[in-house]
């Protein structure tokens, strides 16, 4: 199982959300989050208008995928959350050890 942990403009998620259920994901978080990538403390835009900040809203999606499911949910982020311009967001992957869905104690990729 993979963990994908993408950080994007919180005005490309219901965008974001939407390619995801196309693409078969059923499980996700949502998490509201600041933050700020290389232009630290210099110019971004958010909501179409140049900022100078420190820290910017974004929003954090937290998906765990069998492995295969991997590439797919990465092409559906970035195909939905791209414009090209700074700030577009980020995208981590993690190797997931172990799942459990605790209403049965199902284990691994059935727990997802
Ligand atoms: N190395 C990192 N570790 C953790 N979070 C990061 C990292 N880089 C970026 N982020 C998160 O992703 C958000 C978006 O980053 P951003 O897209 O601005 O990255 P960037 O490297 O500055 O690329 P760009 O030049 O396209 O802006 C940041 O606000 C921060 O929350
Ligand atoms: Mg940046």
């Amino acid at each position: 199982m993979q963990k994908i942990e993408a950080i994007l403009q919180p005005s490309k998620l219901d965008a974001v959300k939407d390619a995801l259920l196309e693409a078969g994901i059923e499980g996700m978080t949502i998490l509201e989050a600041r933050g700020h990538g290389r232009q630290k403390g210099h110019t971004e835009f958010y909501r179409g208008r140049e900022y100078t900040v420190d820290l910017l809203p974004k929003v954090k999606i937290e998906i765990v995928v069998p492995d295969e499911l991997k590439d797919k949910t990465v092409q559906a982020i970035i195909g939905a959350a791209r414009t090209g311009k700074i700030g577009d967001g980020k995208i981590f992957v993690t190797r997931v050890d172990e799942a459990i869905r605790i209403r049965n104690d199902e284990h691994g990729e059935s727990a997802l």
